[in-house]
């Protein structure tokens, strides 16, 4: 019986395997729009597709972003200045992208651009430190997305929206989680929407990487920034203590989970946007696939003990 079980299990994933292996065709023909293509995933995709053949169009938030990214790939490969939080740079950016594709239509728009910071407890921000994050990880997933719609189901392409696995658990405080799981959110009703038109909506979500976004020094500064800007009363609910083991927390917990190998997530990214039966979902990463997912799936007494024994504690807890 243990025998017939596991044949049948190896079957699957032979099935499964050969079904994932085959990738679409033309692809000098088909142009794909990645926002946030300065840095990380974003930058090493844009090389990955441009080596494989895609029409890429390289957004990015910097000029000297632009100007590394046209140094090191074909001619086939075009750059675009964009920032997610302005619609005007959004719509200028789409006007353009509308004059390259022609009848053709886009092949696919991958969603990558975000930020991480500020993050903090949420009784250390204020309303300003949500709505900066959330017009970027969020609104500016919806403003590209709304700006290429057209262009994709002329081309019966794809959508692909990065999202993280704190889009399925929320482990901290502050925007990043929430944006995420807004992302999740759109993500999940755009795919039912597009579904009559031919169009796939494909979400990443992606465990922790080594990029800026999970760069110690950026998130401790952050950290240290929000609280000198604490009120005292707050100040002393949480104690300095709790600001020195939270941040000792980041350096070791970061240096134990984030992995260096972006191309898990770049990898699934390209199937994504390439393979001819794509997957809704991808959790690259060991972490996302063996703790946060699984995680994510547990009831909450269980997980909220887990975090709040393993976070720091303010001096004024009653836990
Ligand atoms: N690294 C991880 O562990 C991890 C895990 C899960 C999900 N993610 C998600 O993966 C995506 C890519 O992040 P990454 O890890 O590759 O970090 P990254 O290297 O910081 O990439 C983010 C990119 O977004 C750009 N960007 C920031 N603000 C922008 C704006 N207003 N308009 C347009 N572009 C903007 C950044 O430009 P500058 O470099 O010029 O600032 C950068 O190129 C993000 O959505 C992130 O949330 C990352």
């Amino acid at each position: 019986m243990f025998l017939y079980i596991l044949a049948l299990v190896a079957v699957w994933f032979i099935y499964r395997w050969l079904k994932e292996i085959k990738r679409v065709p033309n692809k000098g023909d088909k142009y794909v729009y990645i926002t946030g293509c300065d840095s990380g995933f974003g930058n090493k995709l844009a090389h990955h597709l441009d080596q494989l053949g895609f029409r890429v169009i390289a957004a990015c938030y910097t000029e000297m972003g632009e100007t590394q990214l046209k140094k090191l790939s074909s001619e086939r490969l075009n750059t675009v200045s964009l920032d997610v939080t302005k619609s005007e740079s959004v719509s200028k950016a789409a006007a353009f992208i509308k004059t390259l594709v022609g009848e053709k239509g886009l092949w696919a728009v991958v969603n990558n651009a975000g930020v991480s910071v500020p993050s903090g407890p949420n009784d250390w921000l204020n309303i300003e430190d949500f709505k900066s994050m959330l017009a970027v990880n969020l609104n500016g997933v919806i403003d590209v997305t709304l700006s290429v719609l057209p262009l994709i189901k002329k081309a019966r392409g794809r959508v692909v929206n990065v999202a993280s696995v704190f889009g399925r658990i929320s482990p901290f405080g502050g925007p990043y989680c929430v944006s995420k799981y807004g992302v999740e959110a759109f993500n999940d009703c755009l795919r039912l929407n597009m579904a009559p038109f031919g169009v796939k909506v494909l979400c990443i979500e992606p465990g922790f990487f080594k990029t800026s976004v999970t760069d110690t020094s950026l998130v401790k500064s952050n950290l240290k920034k929000l609280w000198d800007r604490l009120p005292q009363d707050v100040q002393e609910d949480y104690g300095k203590v709790f600001l020195e083991q939270t941040l000792e927390g980041v350096d070791q917990r970061f240096g134990q989970l984030t992995d260096g190998d972006l191309m898990k997530v770049v990898g699934c990214m390209e199937h994504a946007v390439a393979a001819v039966h794509p997957r809704y979902r991808y959790s690259p990463g060991w972490d996302a696939k063996f703790f946060w997912l699984p995680m994510s799936y547990l009831p909450t007494f269980i997980t909220d003990k887990f975090f709040l024994n393993n976070t720091p504690k303010p001096i004024k807890s009653v836990l």
